[in-house]
């Protein structure tokens, strides 16, 4: 990523006095504010939004595309590129027609440009690089996960420090938020992320063939069979349980499932790709075993945190986000720890945790309110399909060595 320091000071000293006026249509009258458009097209969703400083939601528009992703059996990234390619005109300009706002009000545009799928990454961050030269607006380059974690801010204040865990199709990561650029990452995935196993474990059970299942995401679609499932009658076990850190691993679960379904289509005699009889106890012991899994890790971190003193003592919290943060038996599963810590446990509504354009909106006002990150409309600014979110603390957590007390996780369905 190119800066040029002289040109970066001009543009921050334009955001500071400038604000933009516009007329609010619940109000009726003018409003002074400044404006900030998001783009998202870091994996499969394009989405953009108009957020004002405050973070009120002006306009938004969301294309999905798990529809097609269902029927191919997985995210192939050219198409993926291909329908944000398709969809990102046409998706910016109806959020600033919800907005009812022209290019010219805006303040900055604000764009994920790291980590993510570098095909994805490349169409919202070409679409935006024109878009802020046209009209000459600055440009703040957004990192996904950072967006994730600030986004609870938006809906309610939540001060810096707060442990943030972040479970998406992508990552899972246990991180100090210590100021909307300044995180310690405590743990993070060392293979597979949690929705991508849930998704693959939906795909082998071929869920798209259950009536209640076909356009549901594969995480949705094991919440959903899970709530009339046995998890008790399938045995499985907890990744990582002899190691000491806050690290995440999903894939040998995802192995252990799959055996279990060639044992039971053998069993029932019927050949893969067909429904198995008992694929809610399949999905309810899946579901149970990655929320066990999570809570574990999200436990050790709060000790981790309280033995340095890393949140307030006043009202620690826990704020959970990303696509798999959306399961309501998972934020169960952490309830039962942050209650047992006395941690105030804080998760963004469904609509927010998965990907959309406003988080990134939101977290590009956060950035300006903060004049970081802010960069002239003609900079050169790369993709990066791999970053890291912050300092790598993993190596002083394994080295702490924490052990957990015994905490019971029994959830009713
Ligand atoms: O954050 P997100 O929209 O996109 C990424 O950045 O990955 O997360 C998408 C992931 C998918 O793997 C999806 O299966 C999972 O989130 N997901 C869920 C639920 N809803 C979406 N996982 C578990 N339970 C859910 N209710
Ligand atoms: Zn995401």
């Amino acid at each position: 990523m190119t800066m040029f320091p002289t040109k970066v000071k001009h543009i921050q000293r334009l955001l500071q006095f400038r604000t933009t006026a516009w007329c609010s249509p619940s109000l009726g009258k003018a409003t002074y504010s400044r404006l900030v458009l998001g783009i998202e097209t870091s994996c499969d969703d394009t989405g953009a939004a108009v957020l004002d400083e405050t973070g009120h939601i002006l306009g938004e528009s969301l294309h999905s595309q798990t529809e097609v992703h269902l029927r191919t059996g997985g995210i192939i990234p050219p198409v993926a590129q291909q329908l944000h390619r398709e969809h990102i005109e046409r998706v910016v300009q109806e959020a600033l027609e919800r907005a009812d706002v022209d290019p010219c009000q805006l303040s900055a545009v604000a764009t994920t440009v790291k980590p993510g799928m570098a095909l994805s990454l490349g169409i919202g961050l070409e679409f935006s690089r024109k878009f802020v030269r046209q009209h000459n607006k600055p440009f703040i380059p957004i990192h996904h996960m950072e967006a994730h974690a600030l986004t609870v801010r938006m809906l309610q204040p939540v001060p810096f420090p707060f442990l943030v865990l972040l479970v998406s199709g992508g990552h899972s990561l246990l991180a100090v938020a210590r100021g909307v650029d300044d995180f310690l990452v405590l743990g993070h995935g060392l293979d597979v992320a949690p929705g991508d196993a849930l998704d693959k474990v939906a795909r082998r059970l071929s869920l798209m063939k259950h009536p209640q299942c076909s356009t549901l995401s594969g995480g949705q679609a094991i919440e959903l069979l899970a709530k009339d499932g046995d998890r008790t009658s399938i045995a499985l076990t907890t990744p990582m349980g002899k190691i000491n850190d806050c690290c995440f691993s999903f894939s040998g679960l995802r192995n252990q499932v799959t055996m279990i379904i060639k044992k039971k289509e053998e069993e029932e005699g019927v050949e893969e790709g067909a429904l198995l009889s008992c694929v809610n106890d399949i999905a309810a012991a899946t579901q149970h075993t990655v929320a066990t899994h999570l809570a574990k890790r999200t436990h050790r971190a709060i000790l981790f945190c309280k033995a340095n003193n890393l949140l307030t003592c006043s009202n620690p919290t826990l704020v959970v986000s990303g696509g798999v943060a959306s399961n309501q038996y998972i934020r169960k599963a952490l309830m039962v720890i942050t209650e047992r810590e006395g941690v105030s446990l804080l998760c963004p509504p469904a609509k927010f945790c998965t990907d959309n354009g406003v988080m990134i909106a939101w977290n590009g006002v956060e950035r300006m309110r903060e004049e970081k990150g802010i960069l002239p409309p003609n900079v050169d600014v790369c993709y990066e399909p791999k970053a890291p979110l912050g300092v790598d603390m993993t190596a002083e957590v394994r080295a702490a060595g924490i052990r957990l007390p015994s905490v019971k996780i029994t959830i009713p369905n």
